[in-house]
């Protein structure tokens, strides 16, 4: 029994998903005749009360298109210094829409109105054109962390204010929906544009969705076919997340229990430093004396445990629905032992 808490991008599809998969009607998407996808991406639409949806490979896609699209050669993206759109993805911003970031250094992945106000650039020849904000929630390399609804709408009132474009990562947007008992609908209210996966808490093998206006995916959708993401009998692929959306959010819970109990279980050790806060499936925390990181990590792997060192002396800890209770009662039990 191997039980891998390196990410939540490990879940392997369960055999009821993979009958979801197996039995769906199919097409050519690029010709938008794949009936599941067509299937999903209103459904998603409808969850956000946003007018339209695209179903993409993956979280990185949605975020690049999304900036593309909202973004001219030369302007800048404001957001936080950790968020995976600047740190994880390859340079993409720089790469595929030739624009250039302002990190700001928020509280655990997460930026406030002043900061964005402070950042934006003065319309001045030498300054590049400020164009957008990126938010993350919840915040990856923030140990999951979640943004207040208030938060969003400060920042919201400022992108409107300068004309500004508000994108959101929302790769874990469901655990924080569930951590927080927010609404899909409250987020669609404020966001420009919204990525979020499905691949990542909800357990399928794969895919995306960028939600927006009308025009804006219209426009995300041509961007799709240049970056190579048109897919075509997507629908197999869609069927999982149709599955994925209609059973697998509350669950959420279970994971983030879970979570909460790893770090209490971490609390006791004197080889475990600073625990960030637990709000949903990460934990990251620093491990020193007797172990580095890696070292932890590979301790925990002669128990069939896998998880990953950040740094030198961090470690991330995600729960997801292939982690049982059992497996998380087993882990508990070799950390005390430790
Ligand atoms: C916050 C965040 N955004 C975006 C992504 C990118 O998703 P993908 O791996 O599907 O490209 C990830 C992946 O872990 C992520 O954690």
């Amino acid at each position: 029994m191997i039980t891998d808490l390196r990410s939540d991008t490990f879940t392997k599809p369960s055999p009821a998903m993979l009958e979801a998969m197996f039995k769906a009607p199919v097409g050519d998407d690029v010709f938008g005749e794949d009936p599941s996808v067509n299937k999903l991406e209103a459904v998603a639409a409808a969850m956000f009360g946003m007018e339209a949806a695209l179903f993409c490979p993956s979280g990185t896609m949605t975020n690049q298109i999304g900036i593309k699209c909202h973004t001219q050669p030369g302007d800048e993206v404001i957001c936080d210094k950790v968020s995976h759109v600047y740190i994880y993805e390859g340079g993409g911003i720089a790469f595929n829409s030739g624009s250039q970031v302002k990190a700001l250094d928020g509280d655990r992945g997460r930026i406030n109105a002043e900061q964005v106000m402070e950042a934006i650039n003065p319309d001045d020849v030498h300054k590049a054109r400020t164009s957008l904000v990126s938010l993350e929630n919840t915040a990856n390399r923030g140990g999951g962390s979640c943004y207040e609804l208030t938060d969003f709408h400060n920042i919201k009132e400022i992108c409107l204010q300068n004309k500004l474009k508000l994108h959101l990562d929302g790769a874990r947007l469901w655990n924080a929906l569930v951590a927080k008992g927010e609404s899909p609908k409250q987020y669609g209210e404020i966001f420009d544009s919204i990525s979020i996966c499905l691949s990542k808490g909800l357990g399928t093998p794969v895919g995306s969705l960028l939600l927006g206006k009308f025009d804006f995916i219209k426009k995300a959708r041509r961007v799709r076919k240049v970056f190579g993401g048109g897919m075509r009998q997507a629908g197999y692929l869609a069927a999982a997340g149709i599955y994925a959306l209609e059973n697998n959010i509350n669950r959420l819970a279970e994971d983030h229990l879970h979570a909460h109990q790893i770090a209490g279980a971490l609390a006791k050790k004197d080889f475990i430093g600073k625990i960030m806060p637990v709000e949903t499936n990460i934990v990251i925390f620093e491990v020193k004396g007797s172990y580095t990181a890696k070292e932890f990590c590979e301790r925990l792997r002669l128990d069939d445990i896998l998880c990953l060192s950040i740094s030198p002396t961090q470690v991330r800890m995600v729960t997801h629905l292939d982690v049982t209770g059992a497996m998380v009662k087993k882990l508990i039990e070799v950390i005390d032992t430790m």
